[in-house]
């Protein structure tokens, strides 16, 4: 079984499917495609269905990123996730509040100390995307890093 990784933010248009793309990609570069999964959801449904927000798909194509995601709200199977990152405090104890879980539960900017933020700011208020692109892929090839420790593959 791929090691399953579920970033999760508020209404998983901008961070969160962000990261996920993000992700991905530098699992794709790494060459570990086969053994890592990933996948991304909000806290909130308001906007299951919908594609990322347009701010989000701008960066994502501007620096060659695939995606493919519809929004959905985080769910109690998700839990069963191995690792679960999610983007503010909130989101973390929206996690929390939906149930317990043995996934290694995380801020995505713990990953990456010297930004000096645990929360990241969301470009749904902000209009900063490519302020949060900058941040998603210096703590996401951390957390690729720290998998890789974790899981003894390196
Ligand atoms: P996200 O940003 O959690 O990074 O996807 C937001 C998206 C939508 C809303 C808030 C934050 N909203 O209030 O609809």
């Amino acid at each position: 079984m791929p090691i399953h990784v579920m970033f999760v933010c508020l209404g998983n248009i901008c961070r969160s499917p962000m990261a996920e793309a993000v992700f991905l990609a530098q699992v794709r570069d790494a060459g570990l495609e086969g053994q890592i999964t990933a996948d991304s959801c909000g806290t909130a449904g308001w906007h299951a269905g919908e594609a990322p927000h347009p701010g989000t798909q701008r960066v994502l194509q501007a620096h060659g990123i695939p995606f493919e995601h519809r929004a959905r709200q985080l769910r109690t199977d998700d839990l069963a996730a191995d690792y679960l990152i999610a983007m503010d405090r909130d989101n973390l104890e929206g996690i929390r509040k939906l149930g317990k879980t043995d996934a290694e539960t995380s801020l995505l900017l713990d990953f990456a100390p010297e930004l000096g933020l645990r929360d990241m700011p969301d470009p749904y208020y902000t209009d900063r995307f490519e302020e949060t692109y900058r941040q998603v892929d210096t703590a996401c090839a951390k957390l690729l890093a720290h998998i890789r420790q974790r899981e003894g593959w390196e």
